[in-house]
């Protein structure tokens, strides 16, 4: 850098901005400087409605008191203690508060900072695991295609987006896929759990006794798959996949980072699906996305099989710098709390069906060709344009923004995940606004 440069406040080149089209984006920027509750406040301030809880992570809606007032207070009182060998009282009073609204059986948790060092903690966490109990020949990893995971290695190795893995070498090695439950001829315009596709869970079972289920050590999928635009589980699919695995004595890992913290009207998918998994990956809601943080929960049993060897040893050689944060900790006690106080894991429940009917009635707006709904979350599937993949749903993206309504959009998905504080007048102000889009489309 030219260090008698003058600084140029206004210049968006130096920020190479995640998953975005860089080019795009600085000819026509999209900035957001405040937000409250539902609503951010764009640069030339405009109010735009939030109906995606920025990346499906501001579960309580935005700026809430309680939350930011957590964090100015820890901010002045203990800023930092080192993660490795030292303690603070927050991180030991969350990972307990987490470990009491988690599934039965997932009584420990890790600290990370992200959704993608979750499943990387995950994942080293299940090959250690088997290792600690003598069985180090389970060294496989299974997802599942259309799976997203992060962006870390083990993430895209993992994960089953072509995009996301084809400029990055060999990944892991010994990883294998199942295949994904997506199926519109067999499922659409569906609320909650698809019908149709639970023996595609026999796929685990198939790759299993191809590579000898004595190689496995762990399967890992999204309950309900977000990034990929959205695909519920068929009914009884994880049901399936929890019986494979206790047979073969295969790890299962649901990454809920997603679907943790009230955006299935439950506190994880897990409780929404009734299936336990044995190690669960979350992010997110967990500090309603305002501070970065990251928990992994594991069965005591896991736990357990780490704790043999010399007292003074470290058990397992993981962790983050950041692991346990005491301002990431204090914001995730103020969530906890204000998700407990304002009853936004009910309130979830309760909008599920209202989402659902409001989002339905997009069937046989132009260019529509799904609609699916589960918990608080929906997708409107478009037609691509022939030869322009996802380009329909990018205009529709950016026609939306310009009216004052922010969804996300992934191929040529629409995918909403609106705060669970929404109000049914705002469900409604969501679903015309959308309407309104489509109708737009070319
Ligand atoms: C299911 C799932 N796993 C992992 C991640 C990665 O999280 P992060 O972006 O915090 O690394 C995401 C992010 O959207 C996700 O949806």
């Amino acid at each position: 850098m030219n260090e008698h440069a003058p600084i140029q406040t206004n210049n968006l080149e130096a920020f190479w901005m995640p998953f975005t089209a860089n080019r795009q984006f600085k000819k026509a920027p999209r900035m957001f400087v405040r937000a409250k509750d539902m609503h951010y406040t764009t640069d030339d301030g405009r109010q735009v409605l939030d109906a995606t809880a920025g990346l499906w992570c501001v579960n309580a809606g935005h700026c809430r008191p309680k939350i930011t007032e957590a964090i100015a207070t820890q901010a002045g009182e203990l800023d930092y203690a080192p993660a490795f060998q030292m303690g603070h009282p927050k991180a030991f009073e969350l990972a307990a508060k987490l470990a009491a609204i988690a599934p039965t059986g997932l009584d420990h948790v890790f600290f990370t900072n992200s959704g993608s060092e979750s499943v990387d903690t995950a994942l080293k966490i299940a090959l250690a695991y088997h290792r600690a109990k003598g069985e180090g020949s389970r060294f496989r990893l299974i997802g599942r295609e259309r799976g997203y995971h992060g962006v870390n290695f083990g993430g895209i190795s993992v994960g089953g987006i072509v995009g996301n893995r084809k400029m990055f070498g060999t990944l892991l090695t010994g990883v294998d896929h199942m295949r994904h439950t997506h199926d519109l001829a067999k499922n659409s315009y569906t609320r909650g759990p698809i019908e149709h596709g639970a023996d595609l869970a026999d796929d685990l079972l198939r790759i299993a006794t191809l590579h000898d289920p004595s190689t496995i050590a762990a399967v890992i999928v999204e309950p309900v798959s977000g990034s990929t635009g959205v695909l519920p589980p068929p009914v009884g699919y994880l049901q399936r996949l929890r019986e494979i695995c206790d047979q073969h004595g295969i790890l299962l890992i649901f990454d809920e980072v997603i679907t943790g913290y009230g955006r299935m009207g439950t506190a994880f998918g897990a409780d929404y699906f009734g299936v336990t998994p044995d190690i669960m990956v979350t992010a997110k809601g967990l500090t309603n996305g305002v501070i970065p943080m990251g928990a992994v929960y594991v069965r005591d049993t896991i736990y357990e099989a780490f704790m043999g060897g010399g007292e003074n040893l470290i058990e397992f050689a993981h962790g983050y710098t950041y692991s346990g944060n005491p301002i990431a900790a204090a914001a995730g006690l103020a969530t906890l709390e204000t998700y407990k106080e304002e009853g936004l894991f009910e309130r979830a429940k309760a909008l599920e069906p209202v989402f659902a009917d409001a989002l339905h009635s997009l069937k046989g707006e132009p260019h529509v060709i799904d609609i699916r709904t589960i918990g608080l979350i929906g997708a409107v599937e478009l037609e691509p344009i022939a030869g322009k993949p996802a380009a329909r749903a990018f205009a529709a993206f950016l026609d939306a923004f310009d009216h004052n309504l922010l969804i996300r959009t992934t191929g040529d998905i629409i995918a909403l995940s609106p705060p669970l504080i929404v109000s049914e007048s705002q469900i409604g102000e969501i679903v015309d606004g959308l309407r309104a889009v489509i109708r737009r489309l070319a």
